[in-house]
């Protein structure tokens, strides 16, 4: 069965592209299997980082918001086995209704005071589109009391937060530069174990 992530925040800058392009990677390299990144943020940085890489058993493309669903059914019939949706940043309301159409909703969120602030604009998407979501911090800093006050206020929400975050790296910053996954950049490095953990928690999410 074909399973489709959608990483959202209304936020700028959250790190959605980061999550997206590293979580299909990793899910590229296990045993193989066909992976879909689909950028429909009209920035297009996932399109640009795949640029600069090669095929391999993932693929990215872009699609306008209409023509989704068309290009979810047909990735069905090519077998693929996960399909990454990289959102843009804001609360179109074609890009909220592009998320109803994914099993598991991921959501980045720094542990700064205007990333918590704005949470309040996706918890609104979330809620609308009915799926269930994870919240996961990220960039967070090696030091301080950042994190905990985060989660504080994230578990306020009600919603779904993955117990680890995604470090402040400057491995996931060069793998990007790269075309490349941290998986494949630093495939032993903090960030790579990051990523893996964090894929094997909404792997457990969407069977469960
Ligand atoms: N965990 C991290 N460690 C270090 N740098 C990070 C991390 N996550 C994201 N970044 C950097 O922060 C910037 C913004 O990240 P990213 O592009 O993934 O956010 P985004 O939510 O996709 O932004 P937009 O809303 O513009 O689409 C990028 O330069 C990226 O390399
Ligand atoms: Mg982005």
């Amino acid at each position: 069965m074909m399973r489709v992530i959608s990483i959202v925040s209304t936020k700028g800058g959250a790190g959605k592209t980061c999550i997206a392009t590293n979580l299909a990677t990793h899910a590229a390299s296990l045993r193989g299997q066909k992976t879909l990144l689909i950028d429909i943020d009209p920035q297009g940085s996932s399109i640009a980082w795949a640029d600069n890489r090669e095929e391999t058993n993932l693929t990215t493309i872009t699609t306008p918001t209409n023509r989704l669903d068309k290009v979810l059914s047909s990735a069905k019939d090519d077998g693929v086995s996960t399909v990454f949706i990289d959102y843009p940043p804001h609360g179109d309301p074609n890009v909220t209704i592009a998320a109803r159409q994914s099993d598991l909703i991921v959501v980045p969120c720094r542990p700064s005071s205007s990333d918590l602030q704005a949470m309040g604009a996706t918890i609104e998407v979330i809620q609308f589109v009915k799926k269930p979501a994870v919240l996961v911090l990220n960039a967070v800093p090696a030091r301080g009391t950042l994190e905990a006050e985060a989660r504080d206020v994230l578990k306020a929400t009600g919603i779904d937060l993955f117990k680890d975050s995604i470090g402040d790296r400057v491995a996931f910053i060069r793998a990007f530069a790269a075309g490349q996954g941290v998986i494949e950049y630093e495939p032993k490095g903090k960030a790579a174990k990051e990523v893996k953990a964090l894929y094997t928690y909404i792997n457990k999410k969407i069977k469960s």
